[in-house]
């Protein structure tokens, strides 16, 4: 096993005021409770207020994460921030979280991978701090998704929720206890472009752009194939993570925690159920955050280390899947 060249040295996360419960919902659309309990186990989401945009929640978290990595934003050598619901097209949201933790001026740019855009951006991350060129980078996952929600689709607007969680990375340094050496110990990235068309938000880009028609017919809004993504996710989250522990030679049984992005309860529990980890070593907060996509796994393990859950020491294998089919894991110890 190679040593561990970056470690997340804080974390943070913003979730906004708004709670909508499946009462909210049923009140919406043609919905019960009881069906979104059991077909996802979700039973509310936070919502963001009209005041408030993509790179407000994404600074709050960041500015979380600084204070507990004990770092000042200037020390920041790069700013990457997951997203598809970006404050506006151009330029990057990252620009305005850099703006907003009064960064100095280290290079500030969006990733566009969905659900896996902090995996993706924590694997980014440890690439540029093992290479030399950079010591602290800021890694946020963030999603508004209630602006890009059809609120008359049951079977998408009952998923999604807003929320922003962040990382601050630093060099790698410092046994554990345990004598685990902290840090990132592996990360695996992937995307399956044939499958672009089962998650996707459609209009409003260079392919469609905006009109009247396309307004008219929601293609700005979320159009998803669930079963087809379900299908996928369950197996590619139980490859990825197997691949990446065995990339460790680790198993199941050296994990500490799973912390898995939150897309469904049932899509959790079959792609753990396939790596032999007992269930109590799952971290979840599906049933109060709902789907965040790339914001969706820094916000749970922010909330495990808060709690005193997850401690320093521990080692946790993250996963998530979303659109493109974009899909990656990384096993860390905290
Ligand atoms: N309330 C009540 N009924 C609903 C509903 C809702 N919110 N949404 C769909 N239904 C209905 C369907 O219309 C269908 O009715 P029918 O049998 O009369 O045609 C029935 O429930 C079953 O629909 P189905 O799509 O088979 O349900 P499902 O068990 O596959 O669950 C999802 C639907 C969306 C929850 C599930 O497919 C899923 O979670 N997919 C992955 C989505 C995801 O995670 N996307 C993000 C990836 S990061």
């Amino acid at each position: 096993m190679r040593e561990p060249a970056s470690r997340i040295l804080g974390t943070g996360h913003y979730l906004p005021p708004i709670v909508r419960t499946n009462a909210d919902l049923e009140r919406m659309v043609d919905t019960s409770d009881s069906w979104i309990v059991e077909r996802t186990g979700i039973r509310e989401r936070r919502i963001a207020p009209e005041t408030i945009a993509t790179s407000d929640m994404a600074a709050a978290a960041a500015k979380s994460a600084l204070e507990q990595a004990e770092i000042p934003a200037s020390a920041l050598d790069l700013i990457l921030v997951a997203t598809v619901t970006p404050d506006m097209p151009m330029p990057a949201t990252a620009v305005f979280v850099q703006q907003k933790i009064g960064a100095g001026n280290c290079p500030a740019m969006d990733l566009s991978a969905a659900c896996a855009g902090f995996v993706f951006g924590l694997s980014i991350a440890d690439s540029f701090i093992r290479s030399g060129a950079m010591r602290h980078v800021l890694v946020v996952g963030v999603e508004l998704l209630s602006r890009v929600v059809d609120w008359s689709d049951r079977t998408t607007c009952v998923l999604f929720g807003d929320g922003a969680g962040a990382a601050v990375l630093g060099p790698a340094g410092g046994a554990t206890a345990r004598g685990r050496s902290r840090g990132i110990l592996s990360t695996r990235m992937s995307t399956d472009g044939t499958l672009a068309g089962s998650l996707a938000i459609p209009g409003g880009g260079s392919a469609r752009p905006m009109s009247q028609a396309l307004l008219e017919s929601k293609q700005h809004k979320i159009q998803m194939k669930g079963q087809d993504v379900f299908k996928v996710a369950v197996k590619n989250l139980q490859s990825s993570s197997q691949a990446a522990l065995d990339d460790l030679g680790m198993t199941g049984a050296d994990l500490d925690w799973i912390c898995p992005h939150q897309a469904n309860i049932r899509i959790i529990d079959l792609a753990v159920s396939k790596l032999g980890v007992p269930r109590d070593k799952m971290l979840t907060n599906i049933e109060r955050v709902g789907n965040t996509s790339s914001a969706s796994i820094p916000i749970l393990l922010d909330e495990s280390v808060r709690s005193g859950k997850v401690h320093p020491g521990d080692t946790v294998l993250m996963c998530a899947l979303g659109a493109g089919i974009s899909w990656g894991s990384a096993v860390v110890t905290i």
